[in-house]
């Protein structure tokens, strides 16, 4: 079985999805796939052949891990592609490259990946692939529309509120009040479409809203704002398609004062507690909810749900999906699986196993 996997992209997430892919790579199991790594380039090129992944790490922020990758399978896909024999990862055409395989993992986080518009490529090349299909992606990536459907759903979702680049503009005083009136401080800004916490900011006080603002609105024309609650983070792994199973619950517990992009890929030291000390209630509260969740955006595949522990009340919010959730070997999605009995690699062959479905 040919596997595509695919890498990189035009998200601000870039650099960590090189990161998923090398894990992804290094653990696909090569007796069962024969393995095809493409990357797409921050301008959106597509490369193959060669070492796709060694050249984007080239101009990567963030290092990859050390030890021997894989080496790049000899595949006939370069002289189906006239790829010349160079070595290098040469640039082809998206669609052309797909059709020459039978599924395709896509490691892509944040828009151009994550959000629907690969799985469209993928759907009119008629391409299996892992994960969520086009509606799917789409709707789990725009926070406002998944917060949503979950309120719809009837899953509890924090205060918050959203409004366009364009209504800050043009009256950001009224959007203050706004704030001020449903949220408080602190809240948090965010872009509606993005992860890894790129472009996100904690505002304490409202002299902080209009830098934090601006900085969302650099990735976004839609802005979410929500409360700061002082909570717990929990996350539970979900795998499957119709009907999706559920892995033990994790917490994480910051180094930074939320957990940032800082926190996430540069500094060690925040903690992830597998599985979180919480009691058999909310366990079984966090995990029902997570099937719900996926089931409501109508995800496939794999998902990682995110949620909030509030500290007073003990009330569980939820706070998000990721239909393509960070797959280092140190991301949660992974090691709440190898928590729950189920091996990196035997969980990146289920995931294939489960697109052919
Ligand atoms: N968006 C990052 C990769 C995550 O959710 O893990
Ligand atoms: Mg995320």
């Amino acid at each position: 079985i040919r596997v595509g996997v695919i890498f990189g992209g035009r998200s601000g997430e870039h650099d960590v999805s090189l990161r998923s892919a090398q894990a992804i790579l290094r653990a696909i199991d090569r007796e069962r796939f024969e393995v095809v790594p493409i990357g797409i380039t921050r301008e959106g090129r597509w490369l193959s052949g060669g070492d796709p992944l060694r050249q984007l790490a080239a101009t990567s922020r963030l290092a990859l891990a050390p030890g021997d990758d894989p080496p790049a399978e000899e595949s006939d896909l370069g002289s189906a592609l006239a790829v010349p024999e160079t070595g290098h990862a040469v640039e082809v055409a998206g669609a052309g490259v797909v059709q020459q395989l039978d599924v395709v993992f896509p490691v892509l986080h944040g828009p151009y990946g994550e959000d629907g518009t690969v799985q469209g490529l993928l759907e009119l090349a008629d391409v299996p692939y892992v994960g969520a299909g086009v509606l799917g992606s789409a709707v789990s990536m725009d926070k406002v529309v998944a917060k949503q459907l979950f309120e719809r759903e009837g899953l509890p979702v924090a205060p918050w509120l959203w409004v366009t680049r364009r209504q800050w503009e043009r009256d950001p005083e009224g959007v203050a009040a706004r704030v001020e009136r449903e949220l408080g401080y602190p809240c948090f800004v965010k872009p509606a479409n993005l992860g890894s916490s790129v472009g996100v900011s904690k505002v304490h006080h409202p002299g902080e809203l209009p830098g934090a603002m601006e900085e969302a609105a650099r990735y976004d024309r839609k802005l979410v704002v929500e409360r700061g609650i002082d909570a717990r983070e929990l996350e539970v792994s979900v795998l499957g398609n119709d009907e999706p199973i559920t892995s033990v619950v994790g917490e994480i517990r910051p180094v930074n004062e939320f957990y940032d992009y800082q926190a996430k890929y540069v500094d060690e030291g925040s903690e992830l507690l597998v599985p979180a000390p919480i009691t058999q209630e909310q366990s079984d509260t966090v995990r029902e909810m997570a099937v719900r969740a996926f089931k409501v955006v109508d995800a496939a595949g794999m998902a990682r749900v995110d949620f909030f522990l509030e500290r007073n009340t003990g009330t569980i919010y939820i706070n998000e999906i990721n239909t393509i959730p960070g797959f280092t070997q140190i991301s949660m999605y992974p090691i709440l699986w190898e928590a729950s009995g189920l091996s990196f690699r035997e969980l990146v062959s289920r995931l294939i196993e489960l697109a052919l479905e």
